[in-house]
């Protein structure tokens, strides 16, 4: 970046745009971004991993599905206790941005690589474009919602995707100018990809039979941490499986905790490695449920009609429940039982996808930076 205008001498005139993804549900939100900046020709990028996520099926895979540039930089910072893990991120990204001066930092979601980027960024006093703003579970408990109070707090430019995020800025006093209701640049990424996944051989080799299935994510510290609370889950999870047979890609911290809190014995479920995207994409768009504790799984499942409940107490996508597919079940295993049979019986609810998830949300999202950084009326 600013070395090639010092070699020349000449002022390049494109706007520099640094990208900072750490955590895999970065990768599907910045890679649609990232296109539309190479399609316009009028900037010039920069793609940072951090490595918070390092494991080849958790990272690079998505990577390859996804047809995302080899980051420019990754930073290797590994995992840690979140205060090292932040620490190290902002350290390095400061050091970087120090030396790059970008015009814009561009950030998505809510990881903690997300907050230390944001905040080494405006430190130095370069403005930062935050991608999914605005979204609020109102449970402090989740490292999740620091990182998104903070971030909004002090980014720049904040893109939402639901009018419930608007409200939340809004609420928060931040000013109408810096909000831009655009979409879901998630939803862009799956509404490219969904022909391909569907055409995949992934229900074969699994054994599964299209609708005759269900499909579950479960990493949170909430759900996975607590021995009791773990078991509890897999209890009627197992109970469930007996009536229809669910697919559990696990997480690697789960897999960490289901080997140090049950000595390697794993539930009655069907148990595989963390899933490309295509793959997983390709399970949920023809599952008869999905049950997950993830926020972007309830806006995917949203999106493509299919049934989800949530295990957790809060959303902080309320649109998923109030106009999609999805149903906050919290721990309770009567609830999640009572739930599950509605759907197995033909009685789970139906829903719209929301305004806006329409497959062009990075396109908006960088007309307002073309605009804002001053390269356009
Ligand atoms: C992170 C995000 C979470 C997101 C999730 C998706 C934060 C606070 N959390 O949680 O919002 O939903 O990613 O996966 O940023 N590990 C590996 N290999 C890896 C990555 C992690 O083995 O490639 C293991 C390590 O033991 C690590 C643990 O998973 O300590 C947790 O990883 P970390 O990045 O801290 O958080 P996630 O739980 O993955």
């Amino acid at each position: 970046m600013q070395q090639s205008q010092e070699k020349t001498g000449v002022k390049d005139p494109r706007i520099r745009v640094l990208s900072v993804v750490g955590a895999r549900p970065n990768f599907m939100k910045i890679a649609p971004l990232l296109r539309e900046l190479l399609a316009r020709g009028g900037f010039e990028s920069c793609l940072v991993h951090t490595g918070q996520h390092y494991d080849p099926t958790m990272s690079q895979s998505f990577f390859r599905d996804l047809g995302i540039p080899e980051p420019d930089i990754n930073l290797g910072v590994g995992s840690g206790p979140h205060g090292e893990q932040t620490a190290q991120v902002l350290t390095q990204v400061e050091r970087l941005l120090l030396e790059r001066r970008p015009d814009v930092v561009l950030v998505v979601g809510d990881v903690n690589s997300t907050l230390a980027a944001t905040l080494a960024a405006v430190k130095l006093n370069i403005p930062v474009a935050h991608v999914e703003a605005g979204l609020r579970s109102g449970d402090r408990e989740m490292p999740e919602e620091i990182n998104r109070l903070l971030t909004d707090a002090v980014a720049t430019w904040l893109f939402v995707t639901e009018p419930a995020a608007q409200a939340n800025l809004r609420r928060e006093g931040v000013a109408e100018h810096r909000i831009h209701l655009v979409g879901n640049v998630m939803i862009d990424t799956l509404l490219e990809h969904l022909d391909r996944a569907r055409k995949l051989d992934t229900l074969q080799r699994l054994g599964l039979h299209s609708r005759g299935y269900a499909l579950l994510t479960l990493h949170r510290p909430s759900n996975v941490d607590d021995p009791q609370q773990l078991r509890q889950l897999f209890d009627v999870l197992e109970e469930i499986h007996e009536k229809v047979p669910i697919v559990f890609p696990v997480h690697p911290r789960t897999a960490a905790a289901i080997q140090n809190l049950f000595g390697g014995e794993e539930p009655a479920l069907r148990l595989v490695e963390p899933l490309g995207y295509l793959d997983f994409l390709c399970l949920m768009a023809d599952a008869k449920l999905v049950l997950t504790d993830s926020g972007g799984i309830q806006e995917e499942t949203t999106a493509l009609g299919v049934a989800c409940l949530t295990l957790r107490d809060t959303t902080e996508r309320p649109i998923t429940v109030t106009e999609g597919t999805n149903t906050i079940v919290g721990s309770d295993p009567a609830t999640i039982r009572a739930e599950a049979s509605k759907i197995l019986d033909g009685n789970g609810k139906s829903g719209r996808v929301p305004e806006l998830w329409d497959g062009r949300a990075a396109g908006r999202i960088i007309d307002v930076l073309e605009r804002e950084l001053g390269r356009k009326p």
